[in-house]
């Protein structure tokens, strides 16, 4: 089962949006595995970001997903990390279409809500730096059948 790293950002906490974004993981069947409102640590931040180190807007990224209180969560379904970047959308909110999470709520690239793993590699890579082991929870779902 593929497991994946999904941050609401600063902007989707100051807008309220938590519970909204959460929503739409669990109704599609995704189970969650871990959770929590957390300011990310600079260092922590530039880890995340490591690919993007050389980009010119790294320093404004790193600023940004560090000035607030962030919603981090790992979830784990078949073929989540693909679908979870469907359901979030484009990165450019001009690309990102109705039905998505940034093409309903966001109206700025730079405030586009919320994160998600590209790739299985990031996916691992992104979870160990947020979260330690015995925050991931695993358990059954009585539904698990149905989904
Ligand atoms: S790139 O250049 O295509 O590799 O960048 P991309 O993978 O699309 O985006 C990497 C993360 O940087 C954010 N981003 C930006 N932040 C600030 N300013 C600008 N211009 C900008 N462009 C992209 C983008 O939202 C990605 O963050 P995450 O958290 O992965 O969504």
């Amino acid at each position: 089962m593929e497991r994946t790293f999904i941050m609401v950002k600063p902007d989707g906490v100051q807008r309220g949006l938590i519970g909204e974004i959460v929503s739409r993981f669990e109704r599609k069947g995704f189970k969650l595995v871990a959770g929590k409102l957390m300011i990310i640590e600079r260092g922590q931040a530039e880890r995340h970001y490591a690919e993007h180190a050389e980009k010119p807007f790294f320093g404004e990224l790193v600023d940004f997903i560090t000035s607030g209180p962030v919603f981090a969560m790992v979830w784990e379904g078949d073929d989540v990390i693909s679908l979870s970047r469907l359901m979030i959308g484009k990165t450019k909110v001009a690309d990102a279409l109705p039905g998505t999470i940034r093409g309903d709520y966001a109206a700025h690239t730079n405030f586009n809500l919320v994160h998600g793993s590209d790739a299985p590699e990031s996916a691992e890579r992104e979870i160990a730096n947020m979260f330690s082991d015995s925050e991931l929870l695993g358990y059954t779902r009585t539904i698990e059948p149905w989904i």
